[in-house]
């Protein structure tokens, strides 16, 4: 069992991450500026209000704690404001890595999972996408993350630095054991704005319905957050055993449509869900689905709880749990 510091480890993933690597029976230390962050995510007493980008204090985090592993969540990433303000992801996103990276050489830590994104294929040439597929973001957020990917490569090549970078496909659900989920402000992803439609009665915007889909909405490799959790923590104890550095996709290799996410809540709650057709928002591609079988082969991991009814049942257990009360009904 090994010591682990988590960064962002008040954020959506970083916090069910958390739990999980606890219940795997390993001792965790967070770290989490809380700009975005949930403070009620994180137990007390592991938590330290620290920005990675202070070198020295994390430096001295490493030791006195005798970090063994860094598994490395926090980041911006609102793909829209990426675009809007990039400076700002540019500093908080590849500084606060290096920072950290810095910190880590310096204390003699070198087992890293870095949390990359889909984002960084942009509009790929072809679904399923493999890790081969070259970098070709088109958003500064995307680009951000690709800067940290080939810094790691770097360090791996001449600092024997070591990491596992997991490219997330759509992280969604919730964690009901820990009642921890998604409680992003403002919340711009699909799965809680359909709920909040249902909720509210304020309708959820589809963005654009003449894609080259079979029923022209987008298609995206919706993974559980817990499944996508427990990636990190095989990727970890790989790390932890002497593992080589690698880039996995993390995601399911199953791709649904808005519209059959929407059938899905549809049919969970029994309820219509509300919705206007909207343009299409700029940058999506139409369908992005991953080839995870390297993550499956190489470190044997499995998605088990990825189906799309258990990821809109988890979903709305925690959206109601964390909602105001309803107005009808
Ligand atoms: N969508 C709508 N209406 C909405 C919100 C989303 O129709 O109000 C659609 C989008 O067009 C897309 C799908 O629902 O087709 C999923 O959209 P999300 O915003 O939930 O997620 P994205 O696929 O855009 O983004 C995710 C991650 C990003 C990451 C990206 C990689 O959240 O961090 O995948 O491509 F960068």
């Amino acid at each position: 069992m090994a010591k682990i510091l988590v960064t962002g480890g008040a954020g959506y993933i970083g916090s069910i991450t958390r739990h999980f690597l606890e219940k795997h029976g390993h001792s965790v230390i967070v770290v989490d500026n809380l700009s975005r962050g949930h403070r009620e995510a994180v137990p007390e007493p592991i938590l330290r209000v620290l920005d990675t980008r202070d070198t020295d204090k994390v430096e001295v985090l490493l030791r006195d704690e005798h970090v063994e592993a860094v598994i490395h969540f926090a980041a911006y990433i609102a793909v829209g404001e990426s675009t809007q303000v990039p400076e700002m992801y540019f500093t908080n996103n590849v500084s606060g890595s290096l920072s950290l990276f810095e910190a880590m050489l310096r204390a003699d830590v070198k087992r890293l999972v870095f949390s990359s994104t889909a984002a960084a294929y942009g509009i790929p040439a072809t679904v399923p996408i493999t890790e081969d597929e070259p970098y070709a973001p088109i958003n500064p957020y995307g680009e951000s993350k690709v800067m940290v990917e080939k810094i790691l490569e770097w360090l791996d090549r001449y600092r024997e630095f070591r990491s596992v970078r997991l490219r997330y496909f759509n992280a969604c659900g919730a964690e009901p054991e820990a009642d921890l989920g998604e409680e992003h402000d403002p919340e711009t992803h699909l799965i809680p704005l359909i709920l909040r439609a249902v909720q509210t009665g304020k309708p959820v915007t589809v963005f654009g319905d003449d894609y080259a889909t079979p029923d022209g909405t987008c298609i995206r490799d919706y993974i559980h957050v817990s499944d996508l959790a427990e990636a990190h923590i095989y990727a970890v104890e790989h790390l932890l055993k002497g593992g080589k550095s690698n880039v996995f996709n993390a995601g399911t290799g199953v791709g649904y449509s808005v519209e059959e996410v929407i059938a899905a809540v549809e049919h969970l709650t029994g309820k219509q869900v509300p919705r206007v057709t909207g343009p299409r928002r700029e940058g999506d591609p139409p369908s992005l689905v991953a080839d995870s079988r390297r993550l499956q082969e190489t470190l044997g991991w499995r998605p088990t709880r990825s189906s799309i009814e258990r990821i809109v049942s988890d979903a709305w257990e925690f959206a109601r749990r964390h909602s105001e009360p309803r107005s009808q009904s």
